[in-house]
């Protein structure tokens, strides 16, 4: 089949690579790829979505596939399916619930799902009379729309608070994505990334991944997309699973339904769990990166099948069998990330003799680009090791291993993914 991915990362890249290792015939394409991803299938460049439906149309795209949220909430799935092509991926209206923090955060108060106390609002006075209110610092201060993963502020203060506050709404902060702002609680406990692949009936749970966002062992210094993570993870009991499936996931879904915002593709809930109550941090409507790479290893039953039948509406014939093993992947950035990117420097890839590595393990690329066949880092998160084996700690080691095999100038990697379970 032709297939279609949208993105250039390594979620994007990770998607492709599963399809291939499943089926080889399968031909994928690229908007707009990246300099590794034409070792898998074909890069395209096209103007806007209109272009691209025409030309999916012309080389019998199969499938569509979306993987980052800007596209969805600009609206790509809904001129796909105004011509009936089938995609991967929610509508622009149920693509605001992360499009839009205030949108989210009034579908969870709506619909009773736990969520952090909050007000949310154009007016500083409502906003700072609500930050004085508040009974305990530090304080989460949000922006409404997409900030590239920057648009959330802990607050150790309530000044600090307050100028956040004054900083967004001035617009000089986020532009147009921050003159609507969201004060929340914060909630101090474990945080976890779980999917629901959803279509129009019926949906399916994946193992939970925790994620670190933080640039620096020990998670210091500032947020980044993501720096590693691993799954399954054992701080997920049964219970709390059954409880984020019945007190979020279904009422959710539920929820859209009645605003006639019928809610397809994967939902990324970030999840924070206090005392043993799961508590919903946001929405995503894509699969979370690095968590994609980390999931999509485990899988035995088919990921082109996952993604074909939820977006053809036949989730309810697939059944989802994953391996009993565990995986773990190692972010490797360049040097000046999160602040700013870097000049491009080759990736040297040592020979793999090991046969732990070489089995067991597998890098995922997403800011490099191709110059004369070379690879080279661009910035950024520029790469994933990913280890898999039967205990987290195999696949820690295998994912290490592998990253002290890659050298570009500048490279920067986490030493302690996995640290809360090993
Ligand atoms: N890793 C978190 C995210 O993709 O938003």
């Amino acid at each position: 089949m032709n297939i279609l991915i949208v993105g250039q990362g390594g979620r994007e890249y990770s998607i492709a690579k599963a399809i291939k290792d499943e089926n080889a015939q399968h031909k994928i394409f690229f908007m707009p790829g990246n300099g590794a991803t034409v070792n898998l299938g074909e890069n395209i460049a096209t103007r806007d979505y209109d272009e691209l439906v025409v030309w999916a149309k012309q080389k019998d795209i199969a499938l569509t596939i979306v993987g980052p949220e800007q596209p969805l909430v600009d609206g790509i799935c809904d001129i796909f399916r105004l011509h009936n092509q089938a995609i991967f991926g929610p509508n622009k209206l149920p693509a605001k619930l992360e499009g839009s923090k205030a949108y989210m955060k009034n579908i969870l108060k709506k619909y009773n799902i736990p969520t952090a106390s909050f007000v949310e609002s154009q007016d500083q006075k409502i906003l700072c009379d609500f930050i004085d209110d508040m009974p305990t610092t530090p304080i989460v201060v949000k922006a409404d729309g997409l900030c590239g993963g920057k648009g959330v502020i802990i607050a150790t203060s309530k000044q600090q608070a307050k100028d956040e506050v004054a900083d967004m709404l001035s617009g000089k902060k986020f532009g147009d994505a921050g003159t609507r702002v969201i004060v929340e609680e914060f909630l101090d406990g474990f945080e976890l990334s779980v999917f629901a692949i959803c279509d129009k009936d019926s949906f399916i749970m994946l193992p939970a991944v925790q994620d670190h966002k933080r640039v620096g062992d020990g998670d210091t210094g500032p947020n980044t997309g993501g720096m590693g993570a691993y799954s399954p993870t054992p701080l997920v009991n049964d219970e709390i699973y059954k409880k984020i499936e019945t007190n979020i996931i279904k009422p959710t879904l539920d929820g859209m339904k009645k605003e006639n915002a019928t809610f397809t593709g994967v939902l990324f809930v970030g999840v924070m769990v206090v005392c043993g109550e799961p508590i919903v941090l946001e929405y995503n409507v894509r699969f979370g990166d690095p968590e994609c790479e980390t999931i999509l290893p485990l899988f035995s039953s088919s990921v082109f099948e996952l993604f074909y039948k939820c977006a053809t509406n036949d989730l309810r014939s697939y059944q989802l069998k994953m391996s009993d093993k565990f995986c773990v992947s190692v972010v490797m950035c360049s040097k000046n990330y999160p602040y700013k990117s870097d000049e491009p420097t080759q990736i040297i890839i040592d020979r793999i003799d090991d046969e732990d590595i070489a089995t067991n393990s597998h890098i995922s690329y997403a800011g490099v680009s191709s110059i004369d066949g070379e690879l080279f880092a661009t910035g950024g998160r520029v790469l994933l090791c990913i280890g898999t084996g039967a205990t987290i700690a195999d696949a820690r080691d295998t994912a290490y291993k592998l990253c002290g095999q890659v050298h570009f100038a500048g490279k920067k990697l986490r030493t302690d993914i996995a640290y809360q379970v090993i």
